[in-house]
Parts: structure tokens; sequence; C-alpha cells
């Protein structure tokens, strides 16, 4: 079940609104991506020469004073980068299945550039992709990729999902409950309250025939701070005194899929990731409390 900490509930930052992530978030993915910053990073280096992924249209909808401001957190972008990779690899794998998917709702999509960048999965296989995200988000991103003659590839579903009718506003712009669906809940549900993630999930099951879904979570030990290991308690305090504004975490993925009637396809910390993606044999302990899962219908 998605749960919010029981003894200690990070304070977010005053004024923190989760529409202004979205940039910060693009510019991180595009800077941790690259070789030469992860490998400054890293504390012991694995051997990839490539980048975690490639991205024509990142660096033309990046801010370049957010790319300054994010070379200076850290790993941060690097797990950041890697839970993009994650994300790209899960959909390719669902789009080569045996039952092909037909469409993708990323929900809360702020800067993800799939669908721009995958306009031949359109083309070739008829995959109609959706992007819900806040009205104020969407049409900032419909600016920038004028600006560059990017065409978007996606219908934009503007509604908060949490207090208004995301059902009503995803038939309204040409959803197809019945068809088999991937949904991308990338870097969200930690923003969320738990009831409202819970919300959107029973919305998701109740309304969608098949349906495969991808998200990232932060472990409940890490916003409880029960961890009991020091790295991770220092890195608690200081996301704690830099005003964290992740509230919801996940105690048990398994105790979540069954309430919701889902399988787990797979569920990997950023910890492992990191090694399988040859980045880092020895990722920073707060890696070991961000995974990355999808789960089907
Ligand atoms: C951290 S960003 C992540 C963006 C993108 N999914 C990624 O991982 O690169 C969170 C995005 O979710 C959107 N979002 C969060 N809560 C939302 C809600 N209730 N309704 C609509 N969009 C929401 C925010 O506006 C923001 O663009």
């Amino acid at each position: 079940m998605f749960s919010i900490p029981k003894t200690v509930r990070p304070e977010p930052s005053p004024g923190f609104n989760v529409a202004s992530t979205a940039s910060t978030v693009v510019a991180m993915k595009h800077a941790g991506k690259e070789a030469e910053f992860f490998k400054r990073q890293v504390r012991k280096f694995v051997g990839r020469e490539k980048p975690l992924f490639k991205d024509e249209i990142m660096p033309k909808i990046i801010d370049p004073a957010t790319l300054e401001r994010v070379t200076k957190m850290g790993h941060q972008p690097v797990t950041t980068a890697i839970r993009e990779r994650y994300f790209r690899k899960a959909l390719s794998r669902l789009i080569k299945s045996s039952e092909p998917i037909t469409q993708v709702i990323i929900l809360g999509s702020g800067y993800d550039t799939l669908p721009a960048r995958k306009e031949k999965y359109t083309r070739q296989k008829g995959i109609n992709f959706y992007e819900v995200d806040q009205a104020e988000v969407l049409g900032r991103k419909a600016d920038k990729y004028q600006a560059q003659g990017i065409y978007p590839n996606a219908q934009y579903v503007a509604v908060d999902y949490v207090k208004e009718n995301l059902i009503e506003r995803l038939k309204e712009n040409g959803v197809d409950f019945d068809s088999p669906t991937h949904i991308i809940w990338e870097g969200n549900i930690m923003y969320l309250e738990a009831e409202d993630a819970e919300r959107v999930l029973s919305l998701l099951k109740e309304n969608f025939k098949h349906f495969t879904i991808s998200f990232d979570y932060v472990h409940m030990a890490f916003l409880e701070n029960t961890t009991g290991n020091t790295e991770v308690e220092a890195a608690f305090e200081r996301f704690q005194k830099a005003g964290l504004s992740w509230i919801t975490g996940v105690k048990s993925l398994a105790e979540l899929a069954q309430k919701f009637g889902l399988i787990i396809i797979d569920d990997k910390t950023s910890a492992e990731l990191a090694k399988e993606y040859e980045v880092d044999e020895d990722p920073v302990a707060t890696m070991q409390y961000y995974s990355v899962c999808t789960l089907r219908s």
C-alpha cells in the first residue's frame, strides 16, 4: 500500500509546487545520462562508456540555468537518468511482447520526451500517446516544442488528476479503455497524499480492461528514517533540512499489488540498476531505498 510516514513526516518547503519539478527533472536526466558526468559522481565506476540513453529533444527544451544548477546536485542526476533508462526499457519490452500495447498514457508527464521521440511507434505500430499534466505545464511544453519545430505526437490532457475527474478527461480525449494500455507514472507518487495515489490506482484498475503500469517509489523505511543505516540517515537529515517534498512511499510492493489485484512484472532498486547498467558497483546507500517497478492487471 502507499503510505505516509507514521513517525517523521517530512515538511515540504514552503510554497513548493510540484509543477515546478518538471523542468528540473528533465535537466537532471540530461546531465546524469552522460558517461563523463556519472564517472565523476559514482563511487566505483564499472565501465559503461556509453550514455544511459540518447535523447535529441531534451537539449532543445532545457533551460540553461536549470541545467547549470542540477550539475551541482552530486549523484542525484545519475539516479534520475538510471530510472529514465529503466522506463524506456520497460516500454520497449512491452511493445515487443506477444500482446503489444496500443496506447501509452503518461500521468504527470512534465517534460517527458517519449511521444515526440517515438513518432515511429505511432506510424508503424499505431500506438497513441496521451500526456496528462496540469494545464500550465502542458502549455509551457507545447510552446517550447512549437518554438523548436518539434511535433508533440501526443494528445495533451490538461487536468489535475487528483482534484478533477481523470477518467472523464481521458474519455473526452479519445482514450480507449478496452485497448491494451501502458501507463507511465514517473516522478509523481512521492509528491501525492497516499490516499490520492491509491484512488488513482483504483480508478485505473476499475476502468482499463488490460493495462501495465510503470512507476518509481521511495521506500517507507527512508521516509520514516528507520533504515538503521547511518549513511541513509545522514542523507535523510540533509533532505529534511533542504525541505524534502516527498511525502508518500511504499512499504511493501507485494501488498500494494495484492490490494489492487495487480501482478508484479518487475521491481528493482536504483542500486540494483546502477550495477546492471554498469554505472556503479558501489552505489550510495540511499539508492537501495528508491525503486522502479512495472505491474500488470
Ligand atoms: C517530478 S515531475 C516528473 C515529470 C516526468 N514524469 C518525469 O519523470 O520526467 C512531476 C510532474 O507531475 C505533474 N503532476 C503532479 N501531480 C499532478 C496532478 N495531481 N495532476 C496533474 N499533474 C500532476 C507535475 O505537474 C509535474 O509536471
